[in-house]
């Protein structure tokens, strides 16, 4: 696979958007899936197709199989300790839901911190809440600077004996911001404190090896790395899965069920109640053969190059605010318009079959804190291309021309 080329590996692309060849860049967002992925779905559904870890026919024992060979294939991918420490979600949500709540019922207690930023997605901040609300507990905030930076120091200084938890993103869905959170973690280890990372935005651009990283949890939006849609991942240190009570109840998480007792399924199986997203698992192992065939560095190192053409081209404009500027960045351009909401930048962009999106992006902490409440956010996948920023630096001009600024 050619990366110059790899817009013919994705459907999307040959169709038009308002009588223009689409322009995506919304990927932070969701990316857009290559054919491999969609005709593996297609095709397990024509030939394959049977509900998991139920039933002993022919068909339910091989979907069964393949489920369970994708949990071997992303703890390799991951390269995770054991399998049993790969959960399958709906989501990157689910996945910090998941821990948050049996996290919160077993370990949190009236008076303890939770320590977290002022940078995360409300998905990583509002099942926190849910915590703070029922058990008493406390959220610190480490803040982030016009740069869209934390400091290490400020961090440190805000880990104390009550803290029990720090969960923190990789990368800033909104300004880009790669989080040292190598060094959040080894701070957090000298004290014993387990460390959550929100990878939704690191997984589908950076080499992970989670074993070296160390850290005790990390939520993975498969959506957002070329898989299915539905599908997440946590991957979560063993120890804890086998101390946390279950999530959900229902269907497949249990050992034994009497009128008056229930016992539970050991880990993954206690954590993944009900009928699971058979087709999107199977599916989100050609994602991942996708990545490994082009490899992750090559993809990582690809989309810099646009990232940085983009940047580039966007601080000529004397129109364009860019927010934020951490020194290490991330594939995501977030950006104001005097005179322009960003809702109607992203409308007038779509005229031209450019897809952005606009908002508060789910991190209205971030947004109250620069004093904004909204900006128009471009994000980079494998697919996009120095032309597709050409259009977008285009586009953008032609909103300076509808509003006269
Ligand atoms: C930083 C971050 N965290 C969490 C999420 C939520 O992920 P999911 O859509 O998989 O639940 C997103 C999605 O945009 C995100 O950008």
């Amino acid at each position: 696979m050619d990366i110059k080329n790899i817009k013919s590996e994705f459907p999307i692309f040959k169709q038009k958007v308002n009588g223009k060849p689409l322009t995506y860049l919304d990927s932070a967002n969701s990316s857009q899936k290559p054919k491999a992925v969609i005709d593996r779905i297609s095709n397990f559904y024509e030939t394959e197709f049977s509900n998991v870890g139920r039933s002993v026919h022919t068909l339910a024992v091989k979907a069964t199989n393949r489920f369970e060979d994708v949990r071997d294939k992303v703890k390799a991918y991951l390269n995770a300790k054991h399998r049993e420490e790969i959960i399958f979600t709906k989501g990157a949500t689910e996945a910090i839901n998941l821990v948050a709540t049996a996290f919160g019922e077993k370990f949190i207690n009236k008076g303890d911190e939770i320590l977290t930023t002022e940078l995360e997605h409300h998905s990583n901040y509002v099942p926190w809440h849910f915590v703070r609300q029922k058990k008493g507990a406390v959220i610190k905030f480490a803040s982030v600077n016009e740069k869209g930076e934390v400091d290490l120091d400020e961090i440190k200084k805000l880990i104390t004996n009550k803290t029990k938890i720090i969960a923190i993103t990789h990368i800033s869905n909104v300004t880009g911001t790669i989080m040292p959170i190598k060094k959040i973690i080894d701070m957090a280890k000298e004290k014993k404190i387990p460390v959550l990372i929100d990878g939704t935005q690191g997984a589908p651009h950076i080499k992970l090896d989670l074993q070296d990283l160390d850290c005790d949890f990390y939520a993975i939006s498969c959506h957002k790395m070329y898989g299915p849609n539905g599908l997440g991942i946590l991957y979560s240190k063993k120890k804890w899965l086998d101390e946390f009570p279950p999530y959900q109840g229902g269907g497949g998480m249990i050992s034994e069920v009497f009128k008056d007792n229930v016992t539970f399924a050991s880990t993954p199986t206690k954590f993944e109640a009900g009928t699971m997203q058979t087709a999107e698992v199977v599916g989100f192992s050609e994602a991942i053969n996708f990545i490994e065939n082009l490899g992750i560095e090559k993809i990582n190192k690809h989309e810099n190059e646009i990232l940085e053409y983009g940047i580039e081209k966007l601080k000529r404009n004397n129109s364009v605010n860019i927010f934020g500027d951490p020194k290490e960045r991330g594939s995501v351009i977030s950006f104001t318009m005097k005179g322009i909401h960003p809702h109607d930048i992203a409308t007038i962009l779509d005229e031209d079959g450019v897809a952005i999106r606009a908002g508060h992006h789910c991190c209205q902490i971030l947004h109250d804190k620069m004093g904004i409440s909204a900006t128009a956010r471009a994000s980079i996948g494998v697919y996009n291309t120095k032309e597709d920023i050409d259009i977008l630096c285009d586009s953008i001009n032609k909103c300076k021309k509808v509003f006269n600024i």
